[in-house]
């Protein structure tokens, strides 16, 4: 008698998930470390890294050689239509972020897109419509604040929510850099407004108030907002050129909960490297985080006798940590990369149980809102913006 042929039986596994990223630097090498890991470290549906798009095809396909993925293309628009593609990672600059999003969405792809999730207002309100309409369908949308992923901060939020600051009352968020404190540093896509929307404001101001929202379970309603470029004309291609956004931002946010949030962020400022601070002030209770030590989390408990009051360093590595249990033993510390490996965990996981990921389109679109409003302060002389 003849074998009888392949069939799909309960114990079958499941078809991997095809997966398509579009951009290949610095966020496309962070993101392809994450495909490969993911399944590796955590109990997450198979995928295959597909297809890997960028604009000239020799670099993308030495790049997917590079990166684990299986071809390379360079046309985004083929990539999403193949039937073998089933996720779509969007890691090209902000421009290209409500186009790409909104056609792969239509097509019934899941999406994972890059932070901010657009350069304007408008392209976000866009992006939540097509986010809505897909999420009927089954199909999930996610936007990549990856910081929410550092285990510290996941569990700072924890925290939080666990009452062990009591009330919150203060949160002072400030996000330095130091790679345009150079002012012969050459003009990038992040530079003009056309093509990245604003500068630290967009690019690092996003992270900031995300973690403000994230860590406090909190919604900014106003904002009171300042912006500044150090340095205005820089090398291009062609010779000098305009640069045409901000190097530093400043923000005073009220929250709904009554709470006051002060962000700082700046692009310029000599000898930090990529410093996100984060200080949360309660009632009962105080955290402090540095990204620079992004393994440690400071949590002062104020209920105890003043005399033995101090902030505590506690190493985030438990098991009992979030996402650590499938790391390393205790002590042995994570980096930077694993954020990304958390955040494409988070998003499987979701896809398989049908839950919807956060940070959805949403909360996307509610940064993007803060971000709108501290630019309208920023051009009234920093009169107070309501939401
Ligand atoms: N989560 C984070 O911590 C973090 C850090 C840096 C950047 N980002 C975000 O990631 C996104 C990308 O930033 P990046 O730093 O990786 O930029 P990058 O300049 O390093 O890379 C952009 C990539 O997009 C590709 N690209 C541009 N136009 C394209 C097109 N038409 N078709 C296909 N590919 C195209 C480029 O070839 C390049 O590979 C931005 O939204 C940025 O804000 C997030």
């Amino acid at each position: 008698m003849a074998p009888s042929p392949p069939s799909a039986t309960p114990r079958e596994a499941p078809a991997p998930l095809g997966v398509a990223m579009i951009g290949y630097a610095f966020m496309g090498k962070a993101h392809s470390q994450a495909w490969r890991s993911v399944g590796a470290f955590f109990d997450v549906p198979a995928v295959e890294q597909r297809v890997l798009v960028g604009r000239h095809a020799e670099d993308v396909a030495e790049a997917a050689a590079r990166y684990g993925w299986a071809e390379s293309a360079t046309d985004w628009r083929e990539a999403i239509a193949r039937d073998d593609v089933h996720i779509v990672d969007i890691c090209a600059p902000g421009w290209l972020h409500a186009e790409i999003a909104i056609a792969a969405l239509e097509a019934g792809k899941h999406v994972l897109v890059e932070k901010p999730l657009a350069n304007s207002l408008a392209e976000a309100e866009r992006m939540v419509d097509a986010a809505r309409a897909a999420r009927a369908r089954g199909v999930a949308s996610m936007v990549g604040f990856n910081y929410r992923r550092v285990p510290a901060l996941a569990y700072a939020r924890q925290l939080i929510a666990d009452g062990r600051l009591g009330t919150v009352r203060e949160v002072r968020a400030s996000y330095l850099q130091d790679w345009l404190a150079d002012e012969d540093a050459p003009m990038t896509w992040r530079l003009r407004r056309e093509t990245a929307g604003s500068g630290a404001l967009g690019d690092i101001a996003s992270h900031a108030i995300d973690q403000v929202q994230f860590l406090t379970g909190d919604t900014v309603i106003d904002a009171s907002g300042r912006l500044h470029t150090f340095v205005g004309r820089r090398p291009g291609p062609d010779g000098p050129e305009d640069v045409t956004v901000d190097d530093a931002a400043w923000a005073t946010l009220s929250l709904a909960s009554g709470a006051v949030a002060s962000v700082e962020v700046s692009r310029a400022a000599t000898g930090r490297k990529n410093s996100l601070r984060l200080e949360v002030y309660g009632s009962a209770g105080a955290l402090a985080f540095d990204l620079e030590r992004l393994g440690e989390l400071e949590f002062l408990d104020a209920t105890v006798p003043a005399e033995e009051q101090g902030f505590r360093r506690i190493v985030v590595t438990e098991p009992g940590h979030p996402y650590m249990d499938a790391w390393w033993p205790q002590g042995h510390m994570i980096g930077w990369e694993h954020t990304f490996t958390h955040e494409v965990r988070d998003f499987l996981a979701a896809i398989r149980d049908g839950g919807e990921p956060s940070p959805s389109f949403e909360e996307g679109l509610q940064v993007q809102r803060v971000l709108a409003a501290i630019e309208e302060s920023a051009a009234a002389k920093s009169a107070a913006v309501a939401l």
